[in-house]
């Protein structure tokens, strides 16, 4: 069974029963949060770009859990020398024990200097998952679903450093996403959305709103 476990924000964790993947592990100080960084499981720990609430604890949980982490050259040197990474840039694709990565575009600023931004695709468990990471709308994501049918389509919509619920529902069209799931809201007041209006915008696919501390089959 592949599991969707969503921490709050943008952190979230796959787990196809044997990996257990995590992304942007945004745990200290984050208000949303409901597991610490010192519990969190992880084989890989993928970061989309270096801002704080993406990084987050990486560092932390790559060195206690050996993790490997994977994100941009700029990023993965967050733990140090000890600590496993993978680098890769924009375009690349991993083929992983659990299946594969690719690296994808996002339009963004990366938080170091010299980096870009990321979002990721992800084959595993038989699905196509697709993290946008922090992202305003842009066409060539229609290129990003061109390539793959994306099963699971992990959105932000809170608006201010993102795109919000109006571009994401596009989004999601343009992707050709056959469902999705909003992250990257209500953390603060700034980033307020209301997830029901981004579910009501989509009418090209599923969407499941997920509540921090929840838990989605993405095989059902
Ligand atoms: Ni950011
Ligand atoms: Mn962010």
């Amino acid at each position: 069974m592949l599991t969707f476990n969503y921490y709050g924000h943008a952190c979230f964790q796959l787990d196809d029963g044997k990996f257990k993947l995590l992304f942007d592990p945004f745990l200290t100080g984050n208000p949303q949060a409901t597991i610490k960084a010192d519990d969190v499981e992880a084989d890989y720990v993928f970061i989309t770009h270096a801002h704080g609430d993406h990084v987050g604890d990486g560092g932390e949980i790559v060195l206690r859990t050996g993790a490997t982490a994977i994100g941009i050259p700029e990023v993965t040197d967050f733990g140090g020398t000890n600590v496993k990474t993978i680098d890769m840039n924009l375009g690349g694709t991993l083929n992983l024990p659990f299946g594969f990565a690719r690296m994808v575009p996002a339009m963004h600023s990366a938080g170091v200097p010299g980096g870009i931004a990321c979002g990721y695709v992800i084959g595993i468990g038989g699905k196509v998952v697709y993290f946008a990471g922090d992202t305003c709308l842009f066409g060539d994501m229609k290129l990003i679903g061109e390539r793959d049918q994306i099963d699971y389509a992990i959105l932000p919509i809170g608006g201010h450093y993102t795109m919000d619920s109006v571009d994401a529902a596009k989004a999601v069209e343009l992707l050709g996403a056959k469902n999705a799931i909003p992250v990257h809201y209500n953390t603060w007041d700034v980033i307020s959305q209301n997830p029901d209006d981004f579910k009501a915008r989509v009418k090209t696919a599923k969407v499941h709103i997920v509540k921090p501390g929840e838990s989605l089959n993405l095989d059902a």
